[in-house]
């Protein structure tokens, strides 16, 4: 089953094609990475699908449904969520407060994964510690992080695109958030992963899709999109370490 499918779609920034003719298909029921180096488009593939900065050409299908310049809560709805490169919540809300948002609005019909129904039951998940009633300025990086994954499930998605949820972590932490990414994807959720420390995406996606400058460079699975000499040129010097 495809879960998320683009064909075709370009957005530009002036001159610039930050995604440029690209077509792709995450396949549904996997953890997918998305990787490529910096400035390869990734970011920008997310704003793209969940409507924050549409395409000018193409189509994005979720489950065979056009997504196509479709705004966001309507995305949000229809069963795509996702989480930001540097994580985006206001400082003077609580994490119950940020949780709850969409857990009363997000038009969804679906239900929240493994029985869960109130926000605490969502931050328990996701193994947020502090109480919910802390305000969002007083967390570490690592809860920041959980809670931009709480957030996002709070939308019940079918798909979940999370954009380097791991960056600045610790080694431990960084595991934590592996495992609760493995936890979502049991629950039946499609994932998107966008990180670069290869090892995390050789252990825990099934499918690769490789971007530069716009476009796919390499697909297949992680072991032969690392090996392609195509995908080693493009981050000669920039620090790949397979
Ligand atoms: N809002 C914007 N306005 C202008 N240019 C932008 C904007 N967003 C992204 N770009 C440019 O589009 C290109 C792709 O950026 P994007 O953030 O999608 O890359 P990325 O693959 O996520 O990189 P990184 O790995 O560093 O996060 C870059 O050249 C970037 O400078
Ligand atoms: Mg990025």
């Amino acid at each position: 089953m495809t879960s998320l499918a683009v064909t075709n779609c370009t957005v530009a920034f002036g001159g610039l094609k930050a995604i440029d003719d690209l077509t792709l298909t995450i396949p549904g029921g996997t953890i997918t990475a998305l990787i490529g180096p910096n400035g390869s488009g990734k970011s920008t593939f997310c704003n793209m699908v969940s409507g924050q900065i549409p395409p000018v050409t193409g189509s994005v299908l979720l489950d065979g449904a056009s997504i196509t310049r479709v705004r966001t809560d309507r995305i949000v709805a229809a069963g795509l969520a996702r989480t930001y490169q540097v994580p985006r919540v206001p400082r003077e809300l609580t994490i119950g407060e940020v949780i709850g948002v969409p857990l009363r609005y997000a038009r969804s019909s679906r239900d929240l994964p493994r029985g869960m129904s109130t926000g605490a039951d969502v931050a328990r998940f996701c193994g947020l510690a502090p109480s919910l009633d802390t305000r969002c300025a007083e967390l570490s990086v690592s809860d920041l992080r959980r809670l931009e994954i709480a957030r996002a499930l709070a939308c019940k998605p079918r798909v979940l695109l999370l954009d380097e949820a791991m960056a600045g972590l610790g080694h431990e932490d960084a595991e934590q958030v592996i495992a609760l990414v493995r936890e979502v994807h049991a629950a039946g959720i499609t994932i998107v992963v966008i990180e670069h420390v290869m090892r995390i995406i050789a252990s825990l996606c099934q499918h690769a899709l490789v971007l530069n400058n716009g476009r796919l460079l390499s697909e297949g699975t992680p072991a032969v999109v690392l090996s392609d000499p195509v995908v080693r040129e493009a981050y000669l010097g920039k620090g790949f370490a397979p």
